[in-house]
């Protein structure tokens, strides 16, 4: 294990120009979360005495998003081996390990870092390195057979038999921090793209004697760096992969994986079951032993034990829904409260509502709940049953056991135990219907 002391560097400074978009490019949500708090959960792991991001100026929301560690601003983005120099004076004294790592490269496991920083130990430098099937666009690492790295060569520098190097730079350096500063300080920018380049530290390091060993990793996705809108689409399959086995590895069922979108925050208990194409939004928990059907979307909702959701439906934020409760397809639930054994099986929309326990809400049936400028309250108590088509005009107050007969539309509050019926008389006209058929047809076979 690395017993010297630890400092980590971030390099996070980038416009991230190929990304096409205003925002900073470690600001871009990996499951719906900055892709450099994923990075700084993992270096928060590792335990360092202090990790320091480098950001570029006018970043204040990446400044926000990494506090309180440290930000350095680098004003000038002049390259990798610029950010690391503007870091320096934050660095000053510490002689432990320094790990420099990318933003951009935000999936990098612990025990991978853990052995980047065991390497370091037989050398001044340790570099993280990977093989991979299609290197383009990744430095290269000139190796001897001992992994010592001789130097590294980018894409845009690298010959032809260089560019046929599959062991590429994953960006990840661990050096002295007794030396870091005489090395950075030998940095140059004569290179193709005229900046200043991390990746001249083996060389550097070099010529004093001391040596950089490699260290390989076997997985290729941890090091996907971020460049472009299809690497971040890379990024996110690879973490949604890691979210649901250890969802799966908890517990939990799911019977097409690939298909079930997770955010960072989702919750899910032992025992739930999940169909496919299922999308988690913000803020979901379910409790143990709930299912969620084929093609449901859920956000800000908690679930309790025993539910079961969809298919087609739609839960929205400031919902919960109460122990085996039912909720069929086409339900769209807001800001609600559903009690515990309720049922809304079919085509519904319950906002704004506190409804009570075995509820009936029958087919069609909804809460009028927005009157164009306000939201109003409905309140369902026990074991009411709700009619199919029926429209509860809110503000409104069922009471408990009250029976609301199919198609009424209701504007005043209803006691409990009563019958609420809302409906015109029925009108009968005998003969009627045929009548009708004929002359139609009549009319029919006189154009033709
Ligand atoms: C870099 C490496 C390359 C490696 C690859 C791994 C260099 C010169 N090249 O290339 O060998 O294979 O990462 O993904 O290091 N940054 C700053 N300030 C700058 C420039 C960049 O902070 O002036 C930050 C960026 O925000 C980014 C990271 O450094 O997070 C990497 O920069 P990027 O331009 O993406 O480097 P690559 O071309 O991917
Ligand atoms: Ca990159």
């Amino acid at each position: 294990m690395n017993a010297k002391p630890l400092a980590i560097v971030i390099l996070a400074a980038g416009k991230g120009t190929r990304m096409k978009s205003a925002l900073p490019k470690v600001m871009h949500a990996l499951a719906g979360r900055p892709m450099i708090n994923w990075l700084l959960d993992t270096a928060s792991a590792l335990s360092p005495q202090k990790i320091i991001v480098v950001t570029g100026p006018d970043m204040p929301m990446l400044a926000d998003a990494v506090a309180p560690n440290q930000v350095v601003i680098q004003m000038e983005r002049n390259g990798t081996g610029g950010a690391v120099r503007c870091a320096l004076p934050a660095l000053t004294g510490f002689e432990g390990d320094v790990l420099v790592l990318l933003g951009d490269t935000p999936l990098l496991s612990l025990r991978t870092l853990q052995g980047l920083l065991a390497a370091k130990q037989q050398a001044g430098i340790s570099v993280l390195g990977a093989r991979l099937e299609d290197p383009f666009g990744y430095g290269r690492l000139l190796m001897d057979d001992e992994h010592y790295i001789t130097a590294i060569v980018e894409e845009k520098d690298a010959n032809e038999a260089q560019r046929d190097i599959r062991v590429v730079n994953a960006g990840a350096f661990c050096i002295d921090g007794a030396r870091l500063e005489r090395w950075v300080s030998q940095i140059d920018n004569r290179n193709a793209q005229g900046e200043y380049y991390i990746t001249d530290l083996p060389a550097i390091a070099a010529h004093e004697g001391a040596g950089t060993k490699a260290y390989i990793t076997c997985d290729g996705d941890e090091i996907l760096g971020c460049n472009s809108r299809s690497n971040l689409a890379a990024l996110e399959k690879t973490l949604q992969g890691r979210l649901r086995r250890a969802l799966m590895d908890s517990g939990v069922s799911m019977l097409d994986p690939e298909t079930v979108y997770l955010w960072h925050d989702t919750q899910i208990a032992p025992g739930c079951l999940i169909e496919p194409n299922v999308f988690f939004g913000p803020g979901v928990r379910l409790d143990p032993d709930v299912t969620v059907r084929a093609f449901s979307h859920l956000e800000g909702a908690h679930i309790e034990s025993g539910a079961s959701i969809g298919p087609f439906a739609r839960l929205r934020p400031g919902t919960i829904i109460g122990a085996g409760a039912r909720l069929g397809n086409f339900v769209e639930v807001k800001k609600s409260t559903i009690g515990a054994g309720s049922k809304i099986n079919h085509l519904a929309y319950v906002g704004d509502c506190k409804m009570g326990a075995d509820v009936n809400f029958s087919c069609g049936a909804i809460t009028v709940n927005y009157d164009g400028f306000e939201k109003h309250e409905t309140i369902i108590g026990d074991g009411v049953m709700v009619g199919s088509n029926v429209n509860l005009v809110a503000p409104l107050s069922l009471g408990a056991g009250a029976f609301i007969a199919a198609g009424s539309t209701v504007i005043e509050d209803v006691p409990a135990d009563s019958l609420a019926i809302e409906r015109g008389a029925t009108r009968k006209i005998a003969g009627w219907a045929a009548r009708h058929r004929g002359m139609k047809r009549a009319a029919k076979g006189a154009k033709s």
